[in-house]
């Protein structure tokens, strides 16, 4: 048989202290792959990260990774020598199919291969690994590595592509799993707005303008009354007064008009002043660099106003503060949203622990914010108060 790459790879890998050594590339693969799961990665940004380190894995000039879609695979990445076939976007299946997925066997092509298959791709690969991916125990894909050179791989590179790509089957599952969760909770918060928003205009449209018309009649009835019922007219209207302002607070709550008509910065300014007023709290607002950015997506400033109200409300029901700062800010490509407050704190590192139903605000904010790839941090320290900084790409 032809050199194998293995021992080039070894042989390479001594004479340069500075390359890293086989099983330390495979390390950093895993590691990085790994990574990008925990960041919530997509099947696309998996497999541009799997061909990548494929090739670098087992000195390869290209790599492919496909998969499975129909009745063709769909090239989801595409490097070195393998470039050109991401631009025509599908392979046929069919023989790949055959060989590679309904056998779950790879196959290693190359000179001397025994009975190499006829299959070839069309770019100018003359020796390659093409190892199956297989999510959920289904086939789901290829991962191919391809070489200019006609040696065939040897067993050990053999090994390694096809550990990467069990491994990538294993990340396709979860990153499929993670999509298919975000979209449920993005369903569960819109059809929630959806709800309250209903609910708001039912409010506003019949229960307020029935109340409105009960103090207005009120008010006639009560100037044309004999003195002895004056008072007693005078009381009942005042507490149908205070039932319409009751209710418009409601609606408010559920769904702010203002936040449609005016935007994120008034609708954050008008409800912490009326929090403030309600809960005897001392609240700053801040806001910075807003100015130019124009009008954000309805559900982002949504979104924002949501975090800006659960954290709020955390503060009047656990905090014990005196003072609140609301900071929004602009700073160069995202967005960040602080609400810091001077109340005495808690243990941050306990709040896993408290993810069950009596508690789900922080962690709702975590969900909403993860939508639009936003990230959540909650700082805390007994006795000096609690942070929420939300951080969002814009
Ligand atoms: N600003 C704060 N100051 C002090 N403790 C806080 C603050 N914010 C949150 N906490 C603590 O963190 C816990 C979790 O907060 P979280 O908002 O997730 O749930 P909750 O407010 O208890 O319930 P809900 O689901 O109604 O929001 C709270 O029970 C409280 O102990
Ligand atoms: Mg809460």
């Amino acid at each position: 048989l032809p050199a194998s790459r293995d021992r080039t790879h070894v042989e390479l890998a001594s004479q340069d202290a500075e390359l890293p050594s086989p099983i330390e590339q495979e390390t950093r693969a895993y590691h990085a792959l790994l990574s990008a799961l925990t960041r919530g990665a997509s099947v696309s940004e998996l497999s541009t990260l799997a061909a990548d380190r494929a090739m670098r894995l087992v000195a390869a000039d290209g790599a492919l990774v496909a998969r499975v879609d129909g009745s063709a695979l769909s090239v989801l990445a595409a490097h070195g020598l393998a470039a050109p076939l991401a631009a025509d976007g599908g392979l046929p299946r069919d023989e790949i199919s055959r060989a590679v997925l309904e056998r779950n066997q790879p196959i290693v092509f190359g000179d001397g291969a025994p009975g190499a298959p006829e299959w070839r791709l069309p770019v100018a690969a003359h020796a390659g690994i093409v190892a199956p991916i297989y999510a959920e125990g289904r086939p789901s894909g290829a991962l191919a590595v391809l070489c200019s050179d006609a040696a065939m791989p040897g067993s050990a590179d053999c090994a390694r592509v096809c550990k990467l790509a069990e491994f990538l089957g294993l990340g396709f599952a979860l990153a499929d799993a993670h999509h298919a969760r975000t979209r449920l909770l993005e369903r569960v918060f819109s059809a929630q707005e959806e709800e309250r928003r209903y609910i708001a205009r039912e409010l506003h449209d019949g229960t307020s303008q029935s109340l409105m018309s009960l103090v207005v009649r009120l008010r006639a009835i009560e100037s044309t009354a004999a003195p002895a019922t004056q008072q007693a007219l005078h009381d009942v209207r005042q507490l149908a007064k205070a039932t319409l302002e009751e209710v418009g607070r409601i609606a408010h709550g559920l769904h702010p008009v203002i936040l449609d008509e005016l935007g994120l910065e008034q609708a954050v300014r008008r409800h912490a002043a009326e929090f403030a007023a309600s809960h005897g709290l001392k609240i700053d607002v801040h806001m910075h660099g807003l100015r130019g950015l124009g009008r954000l997506p309805q559900s982002v400033e949504l979104m924002l106003y949501r975090i800006v109200q659960e954290a709020l409300r955390n503060v009047a029901r656990h905090a014990e503060a005196s003072t609140v700062s609301v900071l929004l800010e602009r700073a160069r490509d995202y967005l960040r949203l602080i609400v810091e407050d001077d109340g005495k704190g808690f243990a941050v590192e306990q709040l896993d622990q408290l993810a069950d139903v009596p508690h789900l605000g922080l962690h709702g904010i975590r969900e909403r914010a993860a939508q639009w790839k936003g990230v959540v941090t909650v700082e805390s320290e007994p006795g000096v108060g609690t942070t929420v900084y939300v951080e969002l790409p814009l």
